[in-house]
């Protein structure tokens, strides 16, 4: 993958169809660049397939196919042409009980099918204050990179989201941020010496503070959530880190 920023637009469980048709109506002419990726709600991804912009699932199962009533795997939605699929997002880890051996499994099955993983990792409040930040990104990180290869790992993105940091309006410090992403490359580089994982920044980034975010050193770019909700602040995020 290239050096380029990329900016994650993870739009979870919002808008209803007449809302989702008077966003495309803003975003389809706007957003020409492919170092954008919109995941949407999955029965929406029709509406937002071809256009210049990439498009993203928020989650895809560990199997290809079969009697799993609800889900959506890898293979369909690379079917579709859908290129990314966020993994281990921490709602899901929280609401779902995903587990670390289900988030291997689920990102060996979509690299299966060519699709590039945004598997996300961080740390709790609890976590954090217990000064447990750095064990826990390493647990995460080892268990989810099990049985992937040096090759495969190319199609991995890191998304660095501290889950006290989602939809809460409280970011870390440019420093803290620079710290755990440098550790997260650090432990991915335990295993892969020649590789230069990209890792993201995700957690209330907003038209505000993305000036100041972007300022990251080794931050390859955002995954951005409610204010990706609001079409003239995704542009703001877009302008100031790809444009
Ligand atoms: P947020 O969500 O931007 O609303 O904090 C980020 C995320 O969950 O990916």
């Amino acid at each position: 993958m290239e050096n380029r920023k990329i900016v994650v637009a993870n739009l979870k469980m919002n808008m209803i169809v007449s809302d989702v048709s008077n966003y495309l109506k803003e975003v389809n002419d706007k957003i020409v660049s492919d170092r954008v990726i919109i995941c949407p709600t999955s029965i929406y991804v029709p509406y937002f397939l071809q256009n210049k912009y990439k498009v993203g699932l928020q989650n895809t199962f560990l199997r290809s196919e079969g009697a799993y009533t609800g889900e959506i795997s890898p293979k369909q939605a690379s079917s579709m042409g859908i290129t990314f699929t966020i993994i281990g997002h921490s709602e899901r880890r929280m609401y779902f009980d995903e587990n670390e051996i289900t988030i291997n499994k689920k990102i060996l099955e979509a690299l299966k099918y060519h699709l590039k993983v945004i598997l996300c990792v961080g740390e709790t409040l609890e976590e954090k204050n217990l000064l447990k930040t750095k064990q826990v990104l390493r647990r995460q990180i080892v268990r989810a990179l099990t049985h992937i290869s040096e090759e495969e790992l190319e199609n991995i993105i890191i998304a660095y989201e501290p889950v006290w940091a989602i939809g809460t309006s409280k970011t870390p410090t440019n420093d803290e941020i620079e710290k755990n992403i440098e550790y997260i490359k650090n432990v991915v580089n335990e295993k892969y010496s020649n590789t230069d994982i990209k890792v993201l920044y995700g957690g209330s980034i907003n038209d505000k503070n993305i000036n100041e975010l972007n300022k990251i050193k080794n931050v390859s770019g955002f995954l951005v959530g409610g204010a990706s909700l609001d079409p003239n602040k995704l542009f703001k995020i877009i302008e100031e880190v790809i444009e």
